[in-house]
């Protein structure tokens, strides 16, 4: 979904009192999802567009609404979340993984891997189909996480629709999708590889060298930057010496070598 549009008078945007603290700290109590690690900025500007869409200028105003309608709950989580991904985002690093990572990571026979704020699951499932056809007999388990409930339910359906299969070649995706009326079902094969769970990142304690592979992409970009250097440590604490973290193709590890990461290929790190 598009972020919220930027063509509101400017009057409603200007903050009224902290009502924003306070907004957020319902917020959390409502949905568990807190939108106090997020950067304040954007954050507070999405919003008060909004709402000011709805005719509701202080936030707080709109708290009433929020807990009486959950439809209108989901409609507001779906605009702040930012629930976009497709499959095979980012060709250019599926390319890579599927020539170079997958390969060197299955020589230890087996690759475990995380999807981490993985929205509706089509990074999960890609990631499955990559290892399908490029590393097809490792054994492969893809944990897939996102703090929004809503789409891990959609993700542990697996089915996507046209829009999020454009650019995909029908060869490519007939390897691990079937054709259903919605567009493309994730076949049994990717299933088996992939689980789905709840759960907020900023909270996550991952173990120490748990993983082979860490995807968290387009997940850190509303994060203010000692939240989002925070998980990196975390993320990178939770791979194995050799494994692989892969960020968003706008993003960036702050200081890797504080985490014992360098970088390998274009936002792809590898741990010492
Ligand atoms: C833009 S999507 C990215 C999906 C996928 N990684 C991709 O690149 O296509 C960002 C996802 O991060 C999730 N997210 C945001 N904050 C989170 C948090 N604190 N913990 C877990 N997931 C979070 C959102 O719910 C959303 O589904």
């Amino acid at each position: 979904m598009a972020p919220a549009a930027a063509t509101v008078s400017p009057a409603p945007l200007q903050s009224t009192g902290d009502d924003y603290t306070a907004f957020c700290e319902a917020l959390h109590r409502l949905s568990g999802i807190d939108l106090s690690q997020y950067k304040r900025p954007q954050m507070e500007r999405r919003l008060r567009a909004y709402f000011a869409r709805k005719g509701i200028d202080r936030l707080t105003d709109s708290l009433e609404l929020l807990r009486r309608d959950p439809a209108e709950l989901d409609a507001l989580l779906d605009r702040m979340t930012i629930n976009v991904s497709q499959l095979w985002r980012h060709r250019e690093q599926w390319d890579r993984l599927e020539r170079e990572v997958l390969p060197e990571l299955a020589r230890g026979g087996r690759v475990r891997a995380w999807s981490a704020g993985c929205s509706y699951g089509a990074e999960a499932f890609t990631l499955a189909a990559v290892c399908l056809k490029a590393i097809p007999t490792a054994g492969v388990r893809i944990l897939g996480t996102d703090i929004d409930r809503r789409m891990i339910e959609r993700a542990r359906e697996g089915v996507f629709s046209d829009q999020d299969a454009r650019g995909v070649s029908p060869a490519e995706l007939e390897r691990g999708f079937e054709r259903v009326p919605e567009g493309w079902r994730a076949r049994d094969v990717l299933r088996r590889m992939t689980t789905f769970e709840h759960g907020d990142l900023l909270r996550m304690r991952p173990a120490a060298a748990a993983h082979d592979l860490i995807l968290c992409r387009n997940t850190v970009i509303y994060f203010a930057e000692p939240i989002r250097d925070e998980l990196h440590a975390r993320l990178a604490h939770a791979l194995r010496p050799g494994g692989y973290l892969i960020v968003g193709a706008t993003e960036r590890v702050a200081s890797p070598a504080d985490l014992h990461l360098e970088m390998a290929y274009p936002f792809i790190y590898r741990k010492a």
